[in-house]
C-alpha cells in the first residue's frame, strides 16, 4: 500500500515534470526522459541535480577520476538542474516506472532511499561490494545505517552535508557592530540592528520552497533537540506539540526580516545576497560554502563566516548523498567500478572538497579541507545527529511534499494556527 501510494504520488510529478525535463538538463546532453537506456549502448550515466552554481564541480573532478582510472567506460553525466532534487526527482521516477533507470543516481540516505527506492523493491543490495573493498568500517556505523534497510546495504555515500548552518558576511556584521548569534535571542537582537541599518537580516530564496523547509526544520531542532526532533517524524511526538508551535512562532518572526523578493529566487540567488553584502545571514546547507568558494571566490573566514543555527550547537543535520545500483541496469560492473571510485579515499577527497561537504568515510585526508570542512569534521565526531526533513532523510516523500506546501503557504499567509493544523493533517502519511 505504502509502496503503491509512494509510487504513484512520483507518477503524478513525474506526469507534471517531464515535459520540461529535456531544458533542465545539464548543457542538454544528459536527463533524457524517454530516451535510450543505459544498458542499450552500455553506457553509464550518472543522474544527479548538480548542474552548475556551485553544484557540479565535484561532480565533474569524480568523473574526470573514474575516466583517468576506467578509459574504457562510456560515461553520461546526466544531470538535471533544480536545488534539492526539485525537478531531478520527478523524471527519475518516470525513468524507473518507465524500465529505464539511469546506471546509478543521487539519493538521500535515510528514508528517501529506504522507504522509496529500496522498499519498491528496486535496488540490488551492495553487501558484497562492502566487503569487497572493506567499507564496512571505513564509513561511520549511523551513515551505514542510513543507507540499509533490513541488514542490507543499499547505496554508497560520497559526502556528508551539514544543513544546520547559519552562514553571514563578515564585513556587514563588522561595520554593523554585530555578534555572532547562538540563540534566537541573540539572532532577533542582531536582525534588528541590521534592518534598522538598512541592511536585509536574512536571505532566503523560496522559489523552491525546501529552503524554507529548511529554515523551518532548524528551528525545530533547535527549540527540541535532537530526540524529539526525530520523534516527530516516527509519530511518538505529534505536530500540535506547543514546542512546535513555538517553533512556528519563531519562523514566523524570522520571516520579518527577509528579502522582499524571496519568492523569486533560488538558493544560489539567496547566497549571492549574503555574498555581495545585500544580507547579512543565511540559512543553508553547506553546499552554499561550495558557491561562496568555487563560484564567488569568497574566501572561507575572510568574507563569511559561519555558525550552528540557533540553538543547535552540539547537533548535526544530517544530508547524505549516495548513490546505489538499481535493478534491471545491463551494465551493473561498470556502476559497481563507478562506486568503488566514488567511494574511496581519492574519489571523496576530490569531490567533497570542492562540493562543501565533508568526506563520508572516516579516513579521508584532512589536509585536502578548509577551514570550515577541518571545523565540520570534528564537529561530527561528537555531534548529535539529526536527519533533514528538507533532503529526504527523516520522512518518505509523501510526507515532505506536504510539507513543503504548507510551509510555501505559511511564508506568505503566516497564519500559526492553520500552519500547525496542515502540518498535523500531513503527518498522517507517516504511518
Ligand atoms: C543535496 C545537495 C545539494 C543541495 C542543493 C541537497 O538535497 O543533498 O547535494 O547541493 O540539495 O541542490
Amino acid at each position: 500500500m505504502k509502496k503503491f501510494k509512494f509510487l504513484s504520488l512520483f507518477l503524478v510529478l513525474a506526469l507534471v515534470l517531464a515535459a520540461c525535463s529535456n531544458s533542465n538538463s545539464s548543457s542538454g546532453e544528459g536527463g533524457d526522459s524517454g530516451g535510450s537506456n543505459d544498458g542499450g549502448e552500455g553506457k553509464l550515466d550518472i543522474f544527479s541535480w548538480w548542474t552548475g552554481a556551485g553544484e557540479e564541480d565535484g561532480l565533474n573532478a569524480l568523473i574526470d577520476l573514474f575516466k583517468e582510472k576506467h578509459p574504457d567506460v562510456d560515461v553520461e553525466n546526466a544531470a538535471v538542474a533544480g536545488g534539492a532534487g526539485t525537478n531531478a526527482k520527478a523524471v527519475l521516477a518516470s525513468r524507473m516506472q518507465g524500465d529505464d533507470p539511469p546506471a546509478t543516481f543521487q539519493v538521500h540516505g535515510g528514508a528517501e532511499l529506504n522507504e522509496g527506492w529500496v522498499a519498491a523493491g528496486k535496488m540490488e543490495p551492495l553487501n558484497d561490494l562492502y566487503e569487497e573493498n572493506g567499507w564496512n568500517d571505513k564509513f561511520p556505523e549511523d551513515l551505514i545505517d542510513m543507507v540499509s534497510k533490513d541488514g542490507d546495504i543499499y547505496s554508497v555515500p560520497v559526502d556528508i552535508h551539514r544543513g544546520n548552518v547559519l552562514w553571514y558576511n563578515t564585513k556587514v556584521f563588522e561595520e554593523n557592530g554585530v555578534e555572532v548569534p547562538t540563540t534566537f535571542d541573540e539572532f532577533f537582537a542582531a536582525a534588528d540592528k541590521l534592518k534598522a541599518a538598512g541592511v536585509t537580516p536574512l536571505a532566503l530564496g523560496d522559489k523552491e520552497p525546501w529552503t524554507a523547509t529548511q529554515i523551518f526544520e532548524n528551528v525545530l531542532l533547535g527549540q527540541l533537540g535532537p530526540d524529539d526532533y526525530k520523534k516527530l517524524f516516527n509519530g511518538e511526538l505529534s505536530f500540535t506539540d506547543p514546542k512546535v508551535k513555538e517553533s512556528a512562532e519563531i519562523f514566523k518572526k524570522m520571516l520579518s526580516y527577509i528579502n522582499e523578493d524571496h519568492s523569486s529566487r533560488n538558493w544560489q540567488d539567496a547566497s549571492q545576497l549574503v555574498a555581495n553584502g545585500e544580507a547579512a545571514m543565511n540559512i543553508m546547507g553547506d553546499w552554499a560554502k561550495g558557491y561562496f568558494v568555487n563560484d564567488l571566490d569568497l574566501k572561507v573566514k575572510e568574507d563569511f563566516g559561519w555558525t550552528e543555527t540557533p540553538g543547535t550547537d552540539g547537533m548535526f543535520m544530517i544530508i547524505t548523498d549516495t548513490f546505489g545500483l538499481p535493478k534491471g541496469v545491463s551494465n551493473p560492473d561498470d556502476v559497481k567500478k563507478f562506486l568503488t571510485v566514488l567511494g574511496s579515499v581519492e574519489g571523496q577527497d576530490v569531490f567533497n572538497p570542492l562540493k562543501g561537504s565533508i568526506p563520508a568515510r572516516v579516513d579521508a585526508d584532512k589536509s585536502k579541507y578548509d577551514a570550515y570542512g577541518q571545523e565540520t569534521m570534528e564537529d561530527f565526531k561528537d555531534a548529535s545527529l539529526a536527519p533533514s526533513l528538507a533532503h529526504g532523510s527523516a520522512a518518505a516523500e509523501g510526507f515532505l511534499t506536504k510539507v513543503n506546501q504548507a510551509v510555501n503557504i505559511f511564508v506568505t499567509q503566516q497564519n500559526v494556527d492553520q500552519f500547525i493544523d496542515s502540518l498535523d493533517q500531513a503527518s498522517a502519511e507517516l504511518k
